[in-house]
């Protein structure tokens, strides 16, 4: 594991160049957790790595909020951007659990996706286990920022 490192993310251009980043060390298989509250800018990021993999400005990349998985073909393989958000029930972890575990995403990561998954904490093994990168969103009176956790080096610094 890295140590944590910590993006200040002020502008949307900071954002979307941290995506890049992300993209750039991206790997068959990886699972990028993204983390934060409501409009913390978990989309915003997974729509940037999308298209710094190749997803072509003419392809909409909408929020999975509805659909829960999204799925790309990029030249660079295939990407899922996925929102568990709606699947999160607390009082009923089993459920959860049941409910991730039949979209299947562990299989598609094991054949090669890379995903991206909004509110997929504590659904690792539903996911295939362990995450490459955690990246956690904030945004407070400090501003935006993301904490960034990764298996290998991620990011502005690697
Ligand atoms: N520096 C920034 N980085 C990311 N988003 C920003 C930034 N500045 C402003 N925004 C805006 O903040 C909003 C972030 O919304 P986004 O849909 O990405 O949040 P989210 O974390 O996915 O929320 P949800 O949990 O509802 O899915 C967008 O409207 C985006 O344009
Ligand atoms: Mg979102």
């Amino acid at each position: 594991m890295t140590e944590p490192a910590v993006v200040h993310l002020a502008r949307r251009r900071d954002t979307t160049r941290l995506g890049a980043d992300i993209a750039h060390a991206l790997e068959p298989g990886d699972l990028v957790l993204l983390s934060g509250d409501l409009g913390a800018g978990k989309t915003f990021l997974a729509r940037a790595i999308a298209r710094a993999r190749g997803v072509p400005e003419d392809i909409a990349i909408a929020s999975p909020t509805f659909t829960l998985v999204q799925e790309y073909e990029t030249p660079r393989g295939t990407l899922l951007h996925v929102d568990l958000y709606r699947l999160r029930d607390e009082a009923d972890r089993a459920r959860t659990v049941n409910d991730v575990r039949r979209l299947g995403l562990d299989e598609r990561r094991a054949e090669g996706a890379i995903l991206l998954v909004e509110w997929g904490e504590g659904l690792e093994s539903e996911l295939g286990g362990a995450a490459s990168l955690s990246v956690s969103m904030k945004l407070d009176a400090d501003g935006r920022s993301a904490t960034l956790t990764g298996e290998r080096r991620f990011g502005p610094s690697g």
